[in-house]
């Protein structure tokens, strides 16, 4: 008999927390070119989510499911927008969320990074980590996400192995701990040895790396049959590394201080199965997420969730707004009247949609670590929590320090109405930052953030989506500071300094560079300047 959930409330609340234990809700982080895409596809094909190779990636010469939003975005063959992409492995639910690709977009990578577990962090081996997976990797450890670090093209020629886990302790303070370790050097990869086990896990290569490459575990014996010394000294290097305290250790992975490293090539399509069986063995899945008082809330209460993601326009066939949201507790079932925490007015979900790129479908039920896209989201914000019953409000999601600022006016005074609605919007999405002061005027606000192609994204919307073009004169400030209202007298009359309001009420003191900034310091001794999240200063 089936049992309907409404008739017996009590079977729905155990059903979020079980559900919750067969989820894995995690991002990949790495500096653009590492091959994120080619590892969402690859992870994406070994769940049979597609059957070859090139349906996730959006770009040029590949079919594109992730959207290519916006016309700048074609042009420069990135992907702005983030999505999520839900599948099935091993009767686990894996939920793996898209993060931009340039650097400039890192808040908006940021806040995905606030409605995920775990992070994968790919790195290039030949390149080790780079500037972008340096910022991201901070942004993991300020939120202290358990990494998993994947070591990717090592079928080319690259550096050793060694070398790139002594990097990640020595720069990130990360104790690396191989799970796996390639037998040969990067470029003549055929292998690893799984740490574990003992085993020698054998790849062999698929045309193109087109369905997922076949792979053999041979045992210690049979491995130095067929690789000889190689199998040998890669036994001999494991050995090694157990010596000097770099096996596998839950704890510290799960407090992000240690790392479990793979090596593997996500385009050849070998490791990428370790990867999966790794995320489902080691990553953790949702827990109850602690609310604005650090209250955790229990994964059987009512539905609750919050909002990390509010796009726009993202596909010119729905031209709408769109909020992702991140279920924390309970069963989201769409349809569901839900209140918004921050107006206390209803909500309807009858719009609920399950959104990879382009590919739209209706979710009717969601659980802890799902995300949901919530069409014509108008009233919901970035960090917003939504509830059902019991209320709860999740904290903000922060702000990075902006370190680019821009006055913008309307191009058009006959459009003013419109420039301030597309202000409004962009605002709320978390496009840009908008700061203003009395002295600027209603007319003539500031608009910061983080990387100047940010700039680019609100000019053109404001001319193509809101109908109100502007002009933009960037300002001469690098830095921005918190400071108390009460303390913003002393700075009147400093030069190359200037204070503004941001929306949310901080205030926001901007210097021209640290030059200044430590010389305003030094002449007013008692002066608080705050740091704002998360810039790489
Ligand atoms: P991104 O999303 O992190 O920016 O990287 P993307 O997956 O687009 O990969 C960047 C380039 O690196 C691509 O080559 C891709 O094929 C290649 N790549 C990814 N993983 C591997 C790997 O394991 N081994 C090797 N050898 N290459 C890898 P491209 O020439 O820029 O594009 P394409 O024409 O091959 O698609």
């Amino acid at each position: 008999m089936t049992v309907g959930a409404d008739a017996h409330p009590g079977t729905r609340t155990t059903e979020a927390s079980r559900e919750a234990g067969r989820r894995r809700t995690f991002a990949v982080i790495s500096h653009p070119d590492a091959g994120k895409s080619t590892m969402t596809e690859a992870l994406a094909l070994h769940a049979r989510v597609i059957t070859e190779a090139g349906a996730v990636h959006g770009k040029a010469g590949r079919r594109g499911v992730v959207s290519d939003w916006m016309d700048m975005e074609k042009a420069r063959g990135i992907s702005i927008t983030s999505a999520a992409l839900q599948f099935t492995y091993q009767d686990t639910v894996v939920n793996l969320l898209d993060t931009p690709g340039h650097a400039d977009f890192s808040e908006d990578t940021y806040r995905v990074l606030a409605a995920v577990d775990a992070a994968v962090m790919l790195l290039d081996a030949a390149k080790g980590l780079e500037p972008q997976t340096l910022k991201l990797f901070e942004v993991c450890r300020y939120r202290q996400i358990p990494i998993i670090t994947f070591v990717n093209k090592w079928d080319r020629p690259g550096r050793e192995a060694l070398e790139l886990t002594d990097e990640l302790a020595d720069r990130l303070g990360l104790h690396p701990m191989p799970l796996t370790w390639p037998v040969g050097i990067a470029g003549e990869f055929a292998g690893v040895l799984d740490r574990r086990s003992g085993d020698y896990i054998r790849y062999t290569r698929t045309a193109g790396g087109a369905t997922a490459a076949a792979e053999e575990h041979l045992d210690a014996d049979a491995a130095f049959a067929e690789k000889g010394e190689t199998w040998t000294t890669t036994v001999e290097e494991s050995e090694l590394l157990s010596a000097a305290g770099h096996d596998y250790d839950n704890e510290a992975f799960l407090a992000g201080k240690a790392t479990p490293v793979l090596f593997g090539s996500a385009v050849l399509n070998f490791g990428v199965k370790q990867l999966l069986d790794l995320l489902l063995e080691l990553a953790p899945p949702p827990t109850s997420r602690p609310d604005v008082k650090g209250e955790p809330r229990p994964l059987d209460s009512p539905f609750s969730g919050f909002v990390f993601k509010v796009q726009a326009g993202m596909d010119t066939a729905h031209r709408d707004r769109l909020a992702f949201l991140r279920v924390c507790s309970g069963v989201f079932e769409r349809g569901m009247v839900v209140t918004h925490a921050s107006t206390g007015r209803p909500f309807a979900t009858k719009y609920a949609q399950a959104v990879f790129g382009r590919d739209r479908s209706t979710i009717d039920r969601a659980f802890p670590g799902d995300v949901v896209g919530l069409v014509n989201a108008s009233s919901l914000r970035v960090g917003d929590t939504l509830y059902a019953d019991e209320p709860v409000e999740y904290p903000a999601i922060p702000s990075f320090a902006p370190e680019h600022f821009a006055v913008v006016r309307s191009a058009d005074a006959g459009r003013y109405k419109q420039f301030r609605r597309g202000i409004e919007q962009l605002e709320q999405e978390g496009v840009v930052q908008v700061l203003r002061s009395d002295l600027r005027g209603e007319q003539a606000p500031v608009l910061a953030v983080v990387g100047p192609m940010q700039f680019e994204v609100a000019e053109h919307r404001m001319g193509s989506e809101f109908s109100a073009p502007v002009r933009m004169e960037r300002l001469d400030y690098q830095l921005a500071r918190a400071i108390d209202p009460v303390d913003v007298p002393q700075l009147v009359g400093e030069s190359r300094v200037e204070v503004l309001v941001r929306t949310d009420g901080e205030h926001l003191a901007l210097f021209t560079d640290k030059w200044r900034l430590a010389s305003i310091q030094r002449s007013h001794p008692d002066l608080v300047l705050r740091p704002l999240l998360a810039s790489d200063e």
